[in-house]
């Protein structure tokens, strides 16, 4: 029954999944994010208008060689590419500065996702 109602919830209250991804963002990421255009970065980049940015795109931080090496491929965050992230940090950019802050519930992964592209 969840499983079926669940993704119909997330599709027709796209804004609300946004606001529980806030909730999620605050509690896990914001100790180290901050995502206020133009604020600067804290322990990690400045994650305002990270959706659409070149990946390592905060000019006002210091990425780790791996981060550095994607930013000069090119390679741009898009929201699917934040939830794959999410899930395993290390995993997609192998030598990450980040520490172990996977988010282990896809539903979570989206709603920060979702809050992510919002924030700009
Ligand atoms: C302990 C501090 C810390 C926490 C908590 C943290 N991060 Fe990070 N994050 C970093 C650091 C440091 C980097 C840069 C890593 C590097 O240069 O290798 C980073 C990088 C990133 C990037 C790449 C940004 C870019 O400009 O390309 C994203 C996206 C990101 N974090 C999202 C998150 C999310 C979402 C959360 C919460 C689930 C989170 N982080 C939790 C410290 C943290």
């Amino acid at each position: 029954m969840i499983r079926r109602v669940l993704p119909a919830l997330l599709l027709a209250a796209a804004p609300a999944v946004a606001e529980d991804g806030r909730a999620v963002f605050e509690a896990r990421c914001a100790s180290c994010h901050a995502v206020v255009a133009g604020a600067p970065p804290g322990a990690g980049p400045n994650l305002s208008g990270v959706v659409g940015r070149r990946v390592g795109g905060d000019s006002g931080f210091g990425y780790s060689p791996v981060l550095e090496e994607a930013r000069q491929s090119g390679q741009v965050w898009d929201a699917a590419l934040l939830e794959r992230f999410l899930a395993d940090p290390e995993e997609m950019f192998p030598g990450l500065w980040m520490g172990s802050n996977a988010l282990r519930a896809a539903e979570e992964r989206a709603a920060v996702a979702a809050f992510l592209r919002a924030a700009r």
